[in-house]
């Protein structure tokens, strides 16, 4: 049998392990600071929330949802995205009505059926922030500048640019569409067959397409920044306000569509250059009329999702520390093994990362591998150690080397062993 894993769906190794977490406590320790808490949800939901939320005429839920009954009959879906549950949540436990001031975060996979390539999977990983209860301007100009920080703190912010814009509220938005409609309706023989459809039923993605012709077509189309009402014409002049005074660098792009369809108001993006067409690192803003939507009280909220492949591929697969042991043991003998065994087992009882191989093979072939794990120490029970009921201690940067009994021993290696991780801080 040789069986593969799916088209789009990846191992994360344990040599890419480390620059995932790096991203992951870079998140989890802005947000922190930002009064965000950690939020774990489950994978699977039942169908309806997802197309309710995102909405049936996206991209997303007429092609790219992991759907199937289930044994008892259930619409069920592998998740998407994250806000559509978070939201769920927050109004299933009661938040919405009793509390409804609250900043989560959460991280995951989640599942689109797209056609893979650079920066894109089936399964991938987002960490998301969503801000429930403020309506507020300056609570999108936090969220926004969270992730500024976020992107400061991991040390890519030169190499990413945040975009801005606002959509703003339903009846601005429905006054807009109908001019985009008969607009894109005159241009229809130069849009490409997908847009020509999306004319009718999802117009706002027509400004989304890839297709230098379409692009070309919309050069002119009427912009969606002279449909705002007064009220989210302001809200996002503070928004912008904010942002410069706090020397968040943004761009406003009245072309800004958003893949979902629960955005009203502020939407913004942090794209790169880097991954060619998976540009968006990180999206996001505000559905004020989500939590209502799924049976809860009018709650504003906002938020953002990142991709954490997109991130890992940022900052390089190679990133993050991967430790190497403070103690490398070495021995002859089965009495050699047991007693390695056992002060390897002491020192990982005193908080410090040790080894040794099971198998016993040559001293030099043991050395060896001393040598190769970046070890600071190799703890050796020689023949001659053994005889002496002593070990030795050799540190493998200098060279030098100790011959001691057991005890003193582990109190001597956890010394040095101390000092090493207080120099490596
Ligand atoms: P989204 O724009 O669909 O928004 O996804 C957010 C981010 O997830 C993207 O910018 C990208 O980095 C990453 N991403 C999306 N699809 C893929 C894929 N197939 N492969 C790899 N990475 C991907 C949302 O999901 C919203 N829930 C964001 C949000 C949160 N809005 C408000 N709160």
């Amino acid at each position: 049998m040789n069986i593969k894993r799916l088209k789009g769906f990846r191992d994360i190794l344990p040599s890419e392990t480390p620059a995932w977490r790096l991203v992951e406590e870079s998140a989890s320790r802005v947000f922190g600071k930002y009064g965000y808490e950690e939020l774990r949800l489950p994978l699977l939901e039942e169908t309806p929330l997802f197309k309710r939320t995102i909405g049936e005429a996206t991209d997303i839920v007429e092609k790219e949802m992991y759907t199937f009954t289930d044994a008892g009959d259930n619409m069920v879906t592998l998740r998407p995205e994250g806000t559509a549950s978070t939201v769920r949540a927050y109004v299933e436990n009661g938040f919405a009505r009793s509390h409804p001031k609250e900043r989560w975060f959460y991280m995951g996979p989640m599942f689109r059926r797209e056609r893979p390539q650079k920066g894109r999977f089936r399964q991938f990983h987002q960490i998301g922030a969503e801000c429930f209860g403020w309506a507020e301007p300056a609570a999108d100009a936090d969220v926004i500048s969270m992730l500024w920080d976020f992107a400061v703190d991991l040390g890519i912010s030169s190499r990413v640019s945040m975009e801005v814009n606002s959509l703003g509220c339903a009846s601005d938005r429905s006054a807009y569409i109908e001019e985009l409609r008969k607009y894109l309706e005159s241009r229809s023989d130069s849009l490409c067959s997908n847009c020509k459809e999306r004319t009718t039923r999802n117009p706002l993605r027509v400004l989304d397409c890839k297709s230098p012709h379409c692009q070309e077509a919309t050069k002119d189309a009427p912009s969606l920044e002279n449909y705002l009402c007064e009220d989210c014409a302001e809200h996002f002049t503070v928004v912008c306000g904010i942002l410069s005074s706090e020397k968040v660098p943004f761009k406003v792009n009245n072309r800004m569509v958003r893949g979902l369809d629960y955005y009203n108001r502020t939407t913004f993006e942090l794209l790169t250059n880097e991954l060619g067409s998976q540009n968006a690192v990180a999206a996001g803003g505000r559905y004020d009329g989500l939590v209502e939507l799924l049976g809860g009280p009018a709650v504003p909220a906002l938020g953002f999702a990142m991709g954490v492949e997109r991130l890992v591929l940022m900052v390089g697969e190679g990133a993050g520390i991967r430790s190497a042991p403070g103690a490398y043991f070495v021995y002859r003998t089965e009495e050699g093994q047991r007693r390695a065994f056992s002060l390897k087992r002491q020192l990982i009882g005193e908080g410090f990362k040790a080894d040794m191989d099971y198998e016993e093979r040559s001293f030099k072939a043991q050395m060896r591998a001393a040598g190769s794990s970046g070890a600071a120490f190799a703890v050796i029970f020689g023949e001659s150690e053994i005889a002496e009921g002593k070990v030795t201690i050799k540190d493998m940067q200098k060279g030098e080397q100790v011959t001691l009994d057991d005890k003193e021993a582990k109190d001597v290696l956890i010394q040095r062993l101390r000092m090493e991780s207080e120099l490596g801080d």
